[in-house]
């Protein structure tokens, strides 16, 4: 009989649900989008309840799906993995299940003036050595401090211990498992690297840093290993094990494939996110990037991972079609790109909420720099994709530096991936060749595996040499690598002007 895994992927814009065979097809998929809410300028907020609706949602319609074909039934079903936004922040009451706040979602800035307070006092890097993080408005403790210190219903239940908080996983799974009727409070080691409180040595919650946030580490999930069976939910009568969950960055990096030390991903979603797999041991930057958990499964030894991330990539295309209106859907970026050989000159800095690596300016903001009165919306879309693809070459300059052994080819998936051009800009500006899988699905594709790998579907890494493993796309550099250098230093300067703003 064939076997099937599950993926819930819960990210930023919208949430899905995929059922993958064992040679990593997805063989059904549901997506739902669901609303961001802005209340002030670089507030960005979810409610917490249209995350777990549209999951549940997106759950029975993909099994509706899946069921269509009368050869397959629910026992085929051998495990669900979940993958998720990842440092969204969400804080619950434990004896009414309701959350205290909607989820202070990843790219959210309100905690700026905070984060200048606790670098100002402590230096940035304070904790580097423990969680590879530096202090920022990114990651998920600064995100519950302001919770605590703003949300009186957060800092009372934080005093009484009827306080529950965790990433997107976290509120999930307990949900999924009952909720205040006994409702599994865990995490994985990804996730919990990316909160700020966990020591990437012990894996476990570090006391000094909670101490430091005044965090009682009871309100905080039991952290596991990102591939085992936690617990079962039930589908049509059917108790489906839990197998799996990873961070969705690490789980691009799983679906991928970055099994081996030097290996690197890039995914393009609503921010762009490199992971470069670093062994058994974590390894620090010097050139700006962070230090992470790529993956653990089971009780084998964990995997880590140096990050660049870029907070905004398909974001920034989103906004020329909602702020500016000059396309109406987002894959017409390509077409009206397409339009103009060049940018004109004009280079576009989407330093929305700041710039994250290798930069880690909170004080940045976006600018369009190079504007003519020839300048046409063409050029600002080809400048848009233009963006992201410096950022990622400033990123795999860093990691280049760091590692010492220039990587030779990227693997890239992601929705911004489905554009050739924008594939062919970032080949020609990084000057190696650019590999793009067919089955573009690889985050999801990262949480089967790990569920998948946990009972058995497939029984080793080796069993994963014939999944997703049809030939790529390649996307070769055109362009002189003078001739990249010299746009790259231009883009340099245009970042200079995006500082010192907010
Ligand atoms: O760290 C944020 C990241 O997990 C968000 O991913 O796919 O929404 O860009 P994505």
């Amino acid at each position: 009989m064939p076997s099937y895994v599950g993926a819930i992927d819960q990210g930023t814009t919208s949430s899905r649900f995929l059922i993958f065979d064992e040679t990593g097809k997805y063989v059904a998929i549901h997506q739902l989008e669901f609303p961001q809410h802005y209340p002030r300028p670089g507030w960005v907020e979810h409610d917490p309840n249209d995350i777990l609706n549209t999951v549940s949602t997106c759950i029975d319609e993909c099994i509706n799906k899946f069921l269509d074909d009368n050869a397959r039934s629910i026992k085929d079903l051998k495990a669900i993995g979940i993958t998720n936004q990842r440092e969204t922040f969400i804080a619950w009451d434990k004896k009414t299940g309701k959350p205290l706040h909607n989820a202070i979602v990843w790219c959210d800035v309100r905690t700026l003036e905070l984060v200048h307070r606790l670098i100002k006092q402590n230096g940035v890097d304070v904790f580097r050595k423990s969680c590879g993080l530096p202090i920022s408005t990114y990651f998920s403790a600064v995100k519950l401090l302001w919770m605590i210190e703003n949300v009186p219903a957060v800092k009372d239940a934080h005093e009484n211990d009827t306080l529950l908080v965790g990433t997107v996983d976290t509120w999930l799974i307990w949900n999924l498992t009952g909720g205040i009727n006994g409702g599994l409070h865990i995490t994985d080691v990804t996730n919990a690297s990316r909160t700020m409180f966990m020591d990437l040595n012990t894996l476990e919650w570090n006391q000094q840093i909670l101490d430091f946030f005044n965090i009682k580490k009871s309100c905080l999930p039991r952290i596991c290993s990102s591939s085992e069976i936690y617990c079962h939910y039930k589908i049509r009568d059917k108790e489906i094990p839990i197998a799996g969950i990873l961070g969705d960055q690490q789980a691009a990096f799983v679906g991928q494939k970055c099994f081996k030390s030097g290996e690197a991903k890039n995914t393009y979603g609503t921010g762009c996110f490199m992971l470069f797999n670093t062994g058994n041991t974590p390894f620090f930057s010097k050139s700006g990037l962070l230090t992470t958990v790529g993956y653990k499964f089971g009780n084998m030894p964990t995997v880590y991972a140096l990050e660049g991330s870029i907070a905004v990539a398909g974001s920034a295309i989103q906004w020329l079609r909602d702020n500016l209106g000059i396309i109406n859907e987002s894959k017409d970026v390509n077409t009206l790109a397409a339009l103009t050989p060049d940018t004109g000159g004009v280079y576009f800095v989407t330093a929305f909420s700041g710039l994250y690596a290798p930069y880690w300016r909170d004080d940045a903001r976006g600018c369009i720099v190079g504007i003519t009165q020839y300048t046409r919306k063409e050029h600002i879309a080809r400048a848009t994709l233009e963006a992201t693809c410096f950022q990622t070459r400033a990123i795999l300059e860093a990691m280049n530096n760091d590692s010492g052994h220039p990587l030779t080819y990227l693997k890239v998936d992601g929705g911004m991936t489905a554009s050739d051009l924008c594939m062919q800009i970032q080949a020609d500006l990084l000057g190696i060749q650019v590999e793009r899988p067919m089955m573009r699905e690889t985050t999801a594709l990262g949480a089967a595996i790990a569920a998948g790998l946990a009972v058995g579907v497939w029984k080793s890494l080796n069993d994963l040499d014939k999944v997703n493993s049809d030939d790529n796309d390649l996307f070769k550099p055109q362009i002189s690598s003078n001739d990249a250098t010299q746009r790259y230093q231009l883009w340099q300067k245009a970042v200079e002007k995006s500082f010192d703003w907010a």
